[in-house]
């Protein structure tokens, strides 16, 4: 694993030249053949297949690493996204310090921002590696280097702004994902907070944090409620990025679930909640995007507002049978404690469109264990009142690699949600539409006139349940995908 990685110098002398090759590529332009670089091209064997990889000595101690990228007519910012992944971590199993790029049989359609852009994404992705709770414990094949360095890349001048736009982006990406996994005995819902205060003043970002006390004067009694049995009491945090010529500007409203970890409360979870730390990805890939939309200056006013809280069990904490009260007025029977992200979203969602205004919500939660089941790990579900934010958000999630789907979301659905002793129940009687249920819930808070209709705001609401957490593949490890960030910093940069 590298520090960080950074573009450099054209001039710089580097350990290795790294080459993209198409299938059937049967020579190198001069300057990088080599005798042996040639021969290999003749090899039966040199499939150069997305994946296939070759590392090679060219003399001077200097090594050519072959990345093949599959067929030219197919590659797509994806393709090159995963040929980057592999060169990283081909560069990093020879601990190499600097390398060269250099791309061949490139479709010119795909355009330089683009594959300088999926570049910076591969790389920095599977760079990415958590080890700040590695002990003592000699583990020699988690500690390659004594000390991490930064790679530095000389990329070609074309690529060059994409590459540094997406190193930016990257940024924030690392934070969703370390901050995801820092375990919950660590990141409770204060630590969260303290980071966005530190966050903010390295970013220019403004930090505003609604405590325990302030929400209880605002009567937020779905975030006070599922935060009541926790290790540190709930909170709010909104970060804003305001460009001063955009001020006043309806801003783009980006709201996360920050459950530090999810027990699922008195209607506690079969296992305990094993990798429930992972429920405070929403909120995190919101921090993510915020710091990453700081980086880039972008000129759009954006809100982010993150819910913390820690759904424990407890003597404070809240029971099936409550009936609660949101800072909109709406009352909710609570029939399941293990519902309770959209307990917590119903706050920030209602407090952010009324204190905001906002010209569009997205949403981003670890909502449902059914859109996993629906969707699969590869793709989030999605449901809109708004069908341009929609489509805008979706060509977003094509353009970054994080794919988006809708479900559909209309009044049947909202019926479901509503009880005989309160407006509404957080987790109807059936388990039918399990993931549009937690949507329908939600759509009760988008705005004033939410509780009585389906929004007019234009809103659309993520479930990450699946893809917030990957099984590990070349592009990422094990762990936490920040999905989110790159789309919604995409977003922001196309509004
Ligand atoms: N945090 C979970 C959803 C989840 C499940 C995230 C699997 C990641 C992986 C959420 O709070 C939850 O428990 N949802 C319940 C809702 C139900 C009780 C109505 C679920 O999905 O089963
Ligand atoms: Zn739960
Ligand atoms: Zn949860």
């Amino acid at each position: 694993m590298y520090r960080s990685i950074k573009p450099t110098a054209a001039s710089t002398k580097t350990q290795a030249a790294v080459l993209f090759l198409p299938a059937g590529t049967k020579s190198l332009p001069p300057g990088l053949a080599s005798d042996y670089t040639s021969n290999i091209l003749d090899q039966p064997d040199t499939s150069l297949a997305l994946e296939w990889t070759r590392t090679l000595y060219s003399g001077e101690n200097r090594r050519v690493i072959i990345v093949g990228i599959g067929d030219t007519n197919k590659v797509t910012a994806d393709t090159l996204r995963q040929a980057s992944a592999k060169a990283l971590r081909e560069l990093d199993k020879a601990k190499l310090t600097t390398a060269s790029i250099h791309i061949f049989g490139l479709n010119d359609s795909l355009g330089a921002d683009t594959v300088g852009r999926a570049i910076a994404d591969g790389m920095s992705l599977a760079n990415f590696t958590f080890d700040a709770y590695h002990g003592k414990s000699k583990r020699p094949e988690k500690s390659k280097r004594e000390k991490p360095t930064d790679l530095k890349v000389v990329i070609p001048q074309p690529q060059r702004a994409g590459f540094k736009q997406g190193l930016k982006v990257a940024e924030g990406v690392t934070t969703a994902r370390t901050l995801a996994c820092t375990p919950p005995n660590v990141a409770n819902p204060k630590y969260i907070a303290n980071y966005c205060k530190n966050l903010a003043k390295k970013t220019g970002l403004k930090c505003k944090v609604i405590d325990a006390k302030k929400a209880k004067e605002l009567k937020m009694g779905g975030l006070l409620a599922v935060g009541a049995g926790g290790s540190t009491p709930p909170c709010m945090v909104i970060l804003e990025h305001a460009p001063a010529s955009k001020a006043k500007q309806k801003p783009l409203l980006l709201v996360g679930k920050g459950v530090t970890f999810d027990t699922g409360g008195y209607s506690l979870k079969g296992d305990g909640g094993k990798g429930m730390k992972y429920d405070k990805c929403g909120a995190m890939n919101v921090i993510g995007a915020m710091q990453a939309i700081a980086n880039l200056k972008i000129k759009q006013r954006v809100v982010g507002i993150v819910g913390l809280a820690e759904n424990m069990i407890d003597r404070e904490a809240y029971r099936v049978d409550d009936i609660l009260t949101f800072c909109n007025g709406v009352t909710c029977e609570v029939t399941n404690t293990d519902a309770e992200g959209r307990l917590v979203l119903a706050d920030c969602l209602a407090y952010g469109t009324k204190t905001y205004k906002p010209a569009g919500v997205i949403d981003f939660a670890t909502l449902t264990g059914g859109v996993v089941v629906a969707m699969g790990k590869k793709i989030a579900g999605v449901w809109s009142t708004d069908d341009s934010l929609l489509g805008k958000l979706k060509a977003a999630g094509d353009t970054v690699g994080e794919p988006i789907w809708q479900l559909p979301l209309n009044d049947d659905y909202r019926k479901m949600m509503q009880a005989k002793h309160a407006d509404l129940h957080n987790s109807a009687p059936v388990r039918e539409a399990h993931a549009t249920q937690g949507a329908a819930f939600l759509s009760y808070f988008v705005g004033s006139d939410a509780p009585k209709q389906i929004p007019t705001t234009p809103w659309v609401h993520v479930d990450i349940a699946g893809t917030s957490n990957t099984d590990g593949g070349t592009l990422m490890e094990k762990g936490p995908t920040g999905f989110g960030v790159r789309l919604a910093t995409e977003l922001a940069a196309t509004l």
